[in-house]
């Protein structure tokens, strides 16, 4: 079992229901519409005369809703949650709600609690017993200690129920570093869900005698369309009738509902068109959670705590081996330039399906890093299995644990991006840059070949990353009206040199398999050994002319294909003028350091694809022939 049994990070979906009719119906209604966020275990609670059930099951949300006709729950508030793990496998224990050794608690969580192993050894000190190795956990126990302080220095006479519920979880939050939707049962405050939010979507539905909580608005939009969209730091006390806000001071809020418009599927989408849509525009919070709790310490530590790999195993590593499919395999070929160039790691990168079949050299001192996003494509796994027997040791980066791929490997690292739905892959192939960064960096800190200068200087980009992402996706109008002037081309080539040749194959890629344009990624120094002949005035050129050592000689390749015909889209960094005038269309980004550049040029080649084919009117979630993960060989 590869995947490390550290923080067992939820990404996924949370209920809650206060009214006048039973709350399971709802809350399992709830779950279903939330099953397009992905999920591998499930579970509720609901308080019933002063007495808190819980009732958890892994796997489909059939077998919950199969659990609860043969052990019906009643009540008429409850709270439910669907975990789509980022870490540690799915299984009965980990799935949520968790409760606190009095079983009167019961929490459900969505996000990432970075600090949860020092808070846990504090709460195993005081005698807690836990039940999981969840990181969710944690606070189920952190709110029953704050519960028992509270009480005792105010006295349950002075306060409801409620209130001391709300003190305890405010103070049980201040400890607590990291992303979080939270939504709190406790049977001696029978009446109220209370909920708090930072930086994890949560929603309040504002019925007539009744009201509903969730991680998304599809989750109750069949029953209400009045909304309250959570701040960060704000926490909620929901009942059947009404729903108090508060400040992070406990002040109470006023906040007014929104009146949604949305139908159910573009409620899903979150009112994009498509998912692919949707998903791009995640990217700045999805790198965020690639990178939450990973930038220090520097070196081994976090390698270890983030992915297994120890110290006394990476002094036999002399080699690294890439293997990954389709547009994971254009992330490998980044991290092989970054674990080259960077932390001085012999490294090859090629696809699965070659690999697994030419019979590779491998030694106990190779290290196989196997790239996915699903962790279930057949020839990924085909190659690591491969890997294993010939006495390599294994490291999955997948954005699904519990997968086949994670779960076969011998060390997983976790992208984190959340739920990719679209068959074109966007955030995940970003979150896996990302992630591939941050492990260059501690490798190549842990190998003495980084200094501490460039160390802080990398973590000081990838801490601004996210808002460069949001740079770049302002690039959306100015992309529009390109993808307007060639939305009708038969061929388009893409061309980038160093670490954005990927970049080009990249935006190749996403071109050729949402549009159905004929389109190639190649390495710019190599058009006048052939590509050159293509060139004319139907076969525009996309080149990635960002800031780089290079950057003259891309220069050189564009004028090349300008003299003959073609029409050029150039990607180059913010200030640079020597294109105006060369290329037909210039995208400009941020300034941002070489090893980022392939995660931030391929924002705009992500939105040229897809507004190209959306304006040939292709079905851009479910490209024709394709299949989102490729379990077959
Ligand atoms: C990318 O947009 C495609 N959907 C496809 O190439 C994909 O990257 C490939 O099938 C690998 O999938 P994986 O990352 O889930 O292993």
């Amino acid at each position: 079992m590869g995947a490390s049994a550290y923080n067992q990070r939820v990404m996924c979906g949370i209920v809650a229901y206060a009214g006048t009719k039973q709350a399971v119906p709802f809350l399992l209604e709830g779950l279903k519409r939330l099953e397009y966020r992905g999920y591998d275990s499930a579970g509720v609670a609901v308080v019933n005369g002063g007495i808190l059930e819980v009732l958890r099951s892994t796997g489909k949300l059939s077998n919950l809703n199969n659990l609860l006709d043969r052990q019906p729950l009643e009540g008429m508030i409850g709270v439910g949650h669907t975990r789509w793990a980022t870490h540690g496998g799915p299984s009965e224990a980990n799935a949520h709600p968790h409760t606190d050794c009095t079983r009167k608690v019961a929490v459900i969580h969505n996000g990432i609690i970075e600090n949860y192993l020092p808070l846990k050894a504090l709460l195993l000190e005081k005698g807690h017993a836990f039940q999981s190795a969840t990181d969710t956990e944690v606070l189920s126990h952190l709110i029953e200690e704050e519960l028992a302080a509270v009480s005792a220095t105010c006295g349950e006479a002075a306060l409801s129920g409620e209130d001391l519920l709300l003190r305890a979880m405010q103070r049980a939050l201040k400890k607590v570093r990291g992303a979080y939707a939270l939504a709190v049962l406790w049977s001696d405050a029978p009446g109220v869900v209370m909920a708090a939010k930072s930086d994890s979507p949560l929603v309040i539905g504002v019925g007539d005698e009744e009201h509903f909580m969730a991680s998304d608005v599809p989750a109750f939009l069949k029953h209400t369309r009045r909304v309250v969209y959570m701040e960060d730091g704000e926490f909620a006390a929901m009942r059947k009738n009404a729903c108090s806000f508060f400040d992070a001071q406990g002040l109470k809020i006023e906040k007014i509902p929104k009146i949604v418009d949305w139908d159910t599927s573009m409620a899903e989408k979150g009112g994009y068109r498509h998912f692919m849509l949707k998903e791009i525009h995640e990217q700045p919070k999805a790198v965020e959670n690639t990178l939450r709790g990973r930038l220090f310490p520097l070196g081994h530590a976090t390698l270890e705590r983030e992915t297994g790999l120890t110290a006394e195993y990476l002094q036999f590593v002399n080699q690294v081996h890439i293997v990954a499919c389709g547009t994971s395999w254009h992330a490998g070929i980044v991290g092989k330039y970054l674990l080259e160039k960077h932390a001085r790691i012999q490294t090859q990168v090629e696809t699965a399906s070659e690999f697994r079949y030419r019979r590779p050299v491998l030694t106990p001192n190779t290290l196989v890093i196997a790239i996915s996003q699903s962790g279930e494509t057949a020839d990924t796994l085909a190659a690591i299995r491969l890997a294993k027997q010939s006495g390599a040791k294994v490291l999955s980066v997948c954005n699904t644990v519990g997968a086949a791929i994670s779960r076969c490997a011998d060390f997983d690292f976790q992208t984190h991006s959340g739920p990719e739905c679209g068959v074109a892959s966007t955030k995940a192939f970003t979150g896996q840059l990302v992630a591939l960064s941050t492990l260059a960096l501690h490798l190549s800190y842990a190998r003495e070949c980084m200094s501490d200068e460039e160390a802080f200087e990398w973590v000081d980009q990838l801490k601004k990353f996210p808002d460069l992402v949001r740079r770049a996706l302002q690039l959306e109008p100015q992309v529009l009206e390109i993808a307007r002037s060639f939305s009708q081309v038969q061929h388009c080539l893409f061309i980038g040199r160093g670490i954005n040749y990927p970049a080009a194959l990249e935006g190749a890629l996403k071109l050729k398999e949402i549009s159905y344009i004929h389109a190639e990624g190649y390495p710019a120094g190599e058009m006048k050994h052939g590509p050159l002949a293509l060139i004319d005035s139907k076969m525009p050129v996309v080149a990635i002319a960002t800031q780089s050592e290079i950057f003259e000689k891309v220069l050189s390749n564009i004028q090349e294909a300008k003299a003959r015909g073609a029409r050029i889209i150039a990607l180059c960094t913010e200030g640079e003028k020597r294109l105006v005038g060369m290329a037909e269309h210039i995208l400009e980004l941020p300034p941002v350091s070489e090893f980022l550049s392939p995660a931030l040029n391929a924002i705009p080649l992500q939105l040229l694809a897809y507004l190209i084919a959306d304006l040939r009117g292709c079905d851009v979630d479910q490209p024709r022939n394709l299949a989102k993960s490729v379990t077959v060989e």
